[in-house]
C-alpha cells in the first residue's frame, strides 16, 4: 500500500511573528515544484494567522501544536479547536512528549483533545514514545500499547482516517541521538500491528506513521527507506529553510 510521505516541522516555542513570516517565505521558494510529499508547519499559536496568510495558494499545510477540548468559556490560557480552524489550521499536534512531561498531559487528556479536534474537522498528529528509562527497562512496547489504547479510546474507523501517528522516542528528541532506522522500524511495525488488532488491516495500512527525534538531512533517507516509516516530525532542523527543505526533498538526497 502506497502512503503519501508526510513531513511536519514542529517549531515548538520558537519564532516571533516576524521571524515566522520570514521562514515561511523562504520555505515557499525552497519547496516550489515539489511533488509526492505532503508538508506542514506547526508555528506557535501567535504566528498561526500570519503564517496562514503567507501560505495562501501554497501546498504547505498549517498545524497547531496543542489545543483544548472545550469549545469556549472560562479556560484562561487555552485555545479551542474552533479557534484553530478559524485561523486556517488543517492539523493539530496532540500529546507531544514535552506536553506530557512539562504540562501534565495524560493518555486521558490526550484522548479528549483528539476527539475535540476531530469534531471540528481538524486532523491530528498523535504523538507517542518511550523515555530512555522505559526503553532500558524493556517497557517500550508495553508503553506504546498503553499510549495507543488510551489516546485513541472510543475512535471509530472513520475518525481514524484523520489521524497521523508520530512515534517519537523521548530520548531522541533534541538530543542529536536518533533511533537507528531499524530501531524505529521495529516500533513502527509494532504500532501498525496494534492498529490492525484494534481496527482492521485496511485502516492499519492507510495510517501514516511519522518518526520524530533528531531527524536531519543526513539521516532522513535511511529512516524513510523503512517500510513502515511514512514521514517525519522534525523539531530543530525545521527552524531553518535550508535543512527543512532538504529533509522534505529526501528522495533527491
Ligand atoms: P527534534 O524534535 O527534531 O528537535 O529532536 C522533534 C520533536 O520533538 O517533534
Amino acid at each position: 500500500m502506497e502512503r503519501l510521505p508526510f513531513i511536519t516541522g514542529n517549531w515548538k516555542m520558537n519564532k516571533t511573528v516576524g521571524e515566522a513570516i520570514h521562514l515561511v517565505r523562504e520555505l515557499k521558494s525552497a519547496m516550489s515544484g515539489i511533488k509526492g510529499v505532503e508538508v506542514a508547519v506547526a508555528p506557535p499559536f501567535t504566528s498561526l494567522y500570519a503564517v496562514h496568510q503567507e501560505l495562501e495558494g501554497s501546498s504547505i499545510g498549517l498545524a497547531a501544536q496543542n489545543l483544548y477540548w472545550e469549545e469556549k468559556g472560562a479556560f484562561t490560557g487555552e485555545v479551542s479547536p474552533l479557534m484553530l480552524k478559524e485561523v486556517g489550521c488543517h492539523y493539530v499536534i496532540v500529546g507531544h512528549s514535552e506536553r506530557r512531561q512539562f504540562f501534565g498531559e495524560t493518555d486521558e487528556t490526550v484522548n479528549r483533545r483528539i476527539k475535540a479536534a476531530l469534531t471540528q474537522g481538524l486532523k491530528v498528529i498523535f504523538c507517542i514514545g518511550e523515555t530512555l528509562g522505559e526503553r532500558e527497562e524493556g517497557k517500550t512496547f508495553l508503553l506504546i500499547e498503553k499510549q495507543i489504547e488510551g489516546g485513541l479510546r472510543g475512535l471509530g474507523d472513520q475518525e481514524m482516517r484523520n489521524i497521523v501517528i508520530a512515534y517519537e522516542p523521548v530520548w531522541a528528541i533534541g538530543t542529536g541521538k536518533t533511533a537507528t532506522p531499524e530501531q524505529a522500524e521495529e516500533v513502527h511495525r509494532f504500532i501498525r500491528e496494534k492498529l490492525e488488532k484494534l481496527y482492521s488491516q485496511k485502516i492499519s495500512e492507510e495510517i501514516r506513521i511519522q518518526y520524530g527525534g533528531s531527524v536531519t538531512p543526513e539521516n532522513v533517507k535511511g529512516l524513510m527507506n523503512q517500510p513502515n516509516i511514512d514521514g517525519a516530525l522534525v523539531g530543530g532542523a525545521s527552524l531553518k529553510a535550508d535543512s527543512f527543505s532538504k529533509i522534505v526533498r529526501f528522495k533527491e538526497l
